[in-house]
């Protein structure tokens, strides 16, 4: 089995960054509410989280539920002080034409991921029973695996994701950030989509629009993929190395209110990776060249959180 990186000296390990998409995830952002009270209850909470999740997970095994938590740039510094992760910053929104990439309020993030949404449910309702008056619920977002894990758009959602060592090696950090090895950052974005627009659209046009075949998913070939497709911004390359991020997309909505949404969540070891792909899908590359996919798409939120290793959380002390 892959092992995550411990960079010299320090066998930190991580939150279960890495794993295996699964049939249900509950999305939950909230706030820090201020006062010290606060900070040292979700200070203990920290340190128990494991043996939270151990504790709803163990009464169904085969739901491999898992749970990751982060931390907002805002909330940093007055739960846990210096040092800070050297990347941590607010979500940089991004303007252009009628295109924007909101960044909304958010300090703690949950991503709670099962076979099974009980086990999800169960284990958001323990963390806000726990976190109590100490926190306010600022989003939640329950999404469900749909048909052959596509997309509402139709298209199969997560397919070049990188799998077992090279999943660890492009979210966990190693000796860039010492005092925060074994950590990633993580931005989520949801978004609305407008179904009956895209649904107008033919197929050859939305395969164009994604860069692969909408009923086999298979990459258009280089002489037909436009330089607009989502899969020709989102490859970033450095140095002649493609700089990869790990995804695990949700699709949610409201069928009854017309609502049809995807939670994009992407894991990376810089939070630069994903900031180049949003400036590529907005903004264009070149200029203009944007993303037609947010022809379709309307991002309603935007966040980004520092994910502690899991050894970084155990280590935290109720003050
Ligand atoms: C409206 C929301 C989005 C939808 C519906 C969507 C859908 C898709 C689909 C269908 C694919 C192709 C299959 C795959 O490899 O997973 C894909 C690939 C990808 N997407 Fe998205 N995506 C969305 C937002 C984003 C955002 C915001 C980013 C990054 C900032 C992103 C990054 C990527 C990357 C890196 C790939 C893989 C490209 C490759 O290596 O081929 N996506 N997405």
């Amino acid at each position: 089995m892959a092992k995550p990186r411990a960079s010299e000296g320090s066998p930190a390990l991580p939150q279960p960054v890495a794993i295996p998409l699964t049939r249900a995830a509950i999305f939950l952002v909230v706030k820090v509410k201020p006062g010290t009270g606060n900070r040292s209850k979700i200070r203990s909470f920290c340190s128990d989280f494991a043996g939270l999740v151990r504790s709803v997970g163990f009464r169904e095994l085969e739901g491999s539920l898992s749970c990751v938590v982060g931390f907002g740039s805002e909330s940093w510094d007055g739960l846990f002080g210096q040092p800070r992760p050297m990347e941590l910053h607010k979500f940089h929104e991004i303007r252009a034409g009628e295109r924007h990439a909101v960044s909304t309020p958010g300090d703690m993030l949950f991503h709670i991921r099962a076979q099974r949404m009980d086990l999800c449910f169960e284990l958001a309702t323990r963390i806000m029973a726990r976190l109590g008056p100490a926190i306010s619920p600022v989003d939640e977002v329950h999404g469900f695996r749909f048909f052959d894990s596509r997309d509402l758009i139709g298209f199969v959602d997560g397919t070049e994701n990188p799998k077992a060592q090279e999943a660890l090696d492009v979210t966990l950090i190693a000796n860039e950030d010492p005092a925060f090895t074994a950590g990633s950052y993580v931005i989520v974005q949801k978004y609305l989509h407008d179904l009956a627009g895209w649904n107008m659209l033919s197929t050859e046009t939305q395969e164009h629009i994604v860069g692969r075949t909408k009923l086999t998913d298979v990459e258009l070939d280089d002489s037909v993929k436009p330089t607009y497709a989502h899969n020709a911004l989102t490859k970033i390359v450095d140095d002649g190395r493609e700089i990869k991020i790990l995804r695990d997309n949700m699709p949610f909505g409201h069928a009854g209110q017309g609502e049809f949404g995807t939670y994009f969540i992407g894991y990376s070891r810089s939070p630069r990776t994903i900031e180049q792909m949003l400036q590529n899908m907005f903004v264009g590359k070149p200029p203009g060249n944007y993303d037609r996919l947010l022809d379709f798409s309307r991002a309603v939120t935007g966040n980004l959180f520092f994910v502690p290793s899991a050894t970084f959380l155990e280590s935290v002390q109720a003050d």
